[in-house]
């Protein structure tokens, strides 16, 4: 099926079993990230969404996104293992910028660990490129930083 076939829409309270497992697979579960509280949050206001991208009733991509007033910024983007490299995780990153653009975004944003190269090869594919920037963080409650 091509990924003209995916259906793809804001994600569904059924829908959060299957995306968590998704991403479980995926491996971008972390402990410090319960995915349901993260998914919680992003559905809480109107500046973020997760996408959910279906064939049928199976959840075959997601793409959480979301913006600060300013900048664009994309997570949790996720192909089914089973069915990567057919396009669908470049037609996630298209609703995902999509939804930016429609909101008054103008620049999309997205973090890869460093050493990721087949995942950064996928972005570089989309036409996203390295910035020069160093990423500082800090955990709000005072805890050290995570990996
Ligand atoms: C990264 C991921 C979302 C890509 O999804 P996918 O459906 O396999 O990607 P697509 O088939 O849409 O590929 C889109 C483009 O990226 C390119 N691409 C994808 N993986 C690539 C790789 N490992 N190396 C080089 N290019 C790659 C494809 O060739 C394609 O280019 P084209 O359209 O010009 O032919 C998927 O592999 C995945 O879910 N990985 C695990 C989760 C993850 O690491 N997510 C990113 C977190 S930062």
């Amino acid at each position: 099926m091509s990924a003209a076939a995916l259906a793809i829409a804001p994600l569904d309270d059924a829908d959060i079993g299957a995306v968590t497992l998704l991403w479980e697979r995926c491996g971008l579960t972390r402990p410090w990230n319960d995915p349901r509280a993260d998914i919680a949050l992003a559905r809480r206001g109107d500046n973020a969404a997760v996408l959910v991208g279906k064939q049928g009733a199976a959840v075959v991509a997601t793409a959480m996104v979301g913006h600060d007033g300013h900048r664009g910024w994309l997570y949790y983007v996720a192909v089914d293992p089973a069915r990567q490299g057919h396009g669908f995780g470049r037609a996630i990153m298209a609703a995902g910028e999509d939804w930016l653009r429609a909101r008054g975004i103008e620049k999309a944003q997205l973090l890869v660990r460093a050493g990721n190269e087949k995942v950064r090869a996928f972005y570089e594919a989309l036409g996203y490129g390295e910035q020069p920037r160093v990423l500082l963080a800090r955990w709000l409650d005072g805890r050290p930083l995570t990996p």
